[in-house]
């Protein structure tokens, strides 16, 4: 018997230029449609597993704190998996934490289970491939999919478990992109992805949503491909308009942007007719992702900076793979 019981992984969070919301089926984790984003590299989450025949239940430590029991239930839901491919039935320890502040509202659950799920993995001696993993990952969050492969990624919709994983469409060298993030509420969501997704049908918008998506798709993989970043800015803040429609009139309605959030917006727009490139998008909360040239990255983070409402600035480069790291 294998005396390797433990492992360290690493993973960065990732930013959806086409987004994924709602669920074909909510407990797989299988998506209504295919969606595409990119890794953040100064970004990551670490995450250590062990597996210990001496503890009598799961346990997770998340930046040097006990987590709260719904964190650890969630986190134990994903061991389960592991135990059962792995065939064993030892709890474990998790230590996790992210280099970004927890409290910043950046999406933390894409990095979070990737990293737990190859590091989970791995500690328990099973050596799964990249699609094996990110399907694995998907199942904790739908978003960690994509935090699996490298740089520039798409997800598939798929019907089954087996089909729905993400692949990279580029690697990161690919094109000198930065997010800018300007970080606006450092409050706790009122109502998460997880509870957002079922809400997604009851929107009269999501049927339209989702019929444009394969379009919005090719044009999105495309424009990473040629690196055309007026044509990503377009197709971007188009899909992320048509996500949060479908959030503003579903019931009950999910208004995830503040005011300082469409102050960025617009600041945006007025940037762009100026000559600044820049396109803009946000995920379930108030924060603005702006994505620009490495060379024109200062400029958005001091202009950024300068906004009412902005408190901080983060930036990130396409990031890389999640991998394990040396014990
Ligand atoms: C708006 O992956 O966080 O950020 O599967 O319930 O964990 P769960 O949801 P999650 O949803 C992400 C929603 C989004 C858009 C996106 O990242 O594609």
């Amino acid at each position: 018997m294998s005396s390797l019981k433990a492992a360290t992984a690493l993973a960065h969070p990732n930013i959806a230029f086409i987004k994924y919301w709602g669920n074909r089926d909510q407990a797989l984790r299988l998506p209504s449609n295919s969606s595409i984003s990119m890794n953040l590299a100064a970004l990551e989450t670490r995450t250590t597993v062990r597996f210990d025949g001496q503890l009598a239940a799961d346990g997770l430590d998340l930046n040097g704190a006990p987590a709260a029991p719904a964190q650890v239930a969630r986190v134990s839901a994903m061991l389960d998996l592991v135990r059962a491919m792995a065939g064993i039935s030892e709890f474990a320890q998790v230590t996790s934490s992210n280099n970004f502040p927890s409290g910043s509202g950046i999406a933390s659950s894409s990095s979070a289970f990737a990293a737990l799920a190859l590091a989970a993995s791995a500690a328990a001696g099973l050596a799964l491939d990249e699609p094996a993993l990110s399907r694995l990952s998907r199942r904790g969050s739908g978003s960690a999919s994509r935090s699996v492969p490298a740089g520039f990624v798409e997800w598939r919709a798929a019907d089954t478990d087996e089909e729905s994983y993400a692949v990279s469409v580029t690697g990161p060298e690919h094109w000198d992109l930065v997010d800018s993030i300007a970080v606006i509420s450092e409050e706790h969501k009122a109502v998460g992805s997880t509870a957002g997704h079922p809400l997604a049908d009851t929107s009269p918008l999501q049927a339209a949503r989702l019929h444009g998506v394969e379009q919005r798709l090719a044009q999105a993989r495309q424009a990473i491909l040629q690196r055309d970043l007026p044509a990503l800015a377009a197709v971007m803040e188009l899909d992320n308009h048509l996500m949060h429609a479908v959030m503003m009139t579903s019931s009950p309605p999910l208004l995830y942007w503040q005011p300082a959030s469409l102050a960025v917006i617009h600041a945006v727009a007025a940037w762009r007719a100026e000559g600044l490139q820049a396109g803009y998008t946000l995920d379930a909360g108030p924060n603005v992702h702006v994505l620009s040239a490495a060379a024109d990255a200062g400029e958005v983070a001091v202009r950024l900076g300068k906004i009412a409402g902005v408190q901080r600035v983060l930036q990130a480069a396409p990031g890389g793979p999640a991998r394990l790291l040396p014990a």
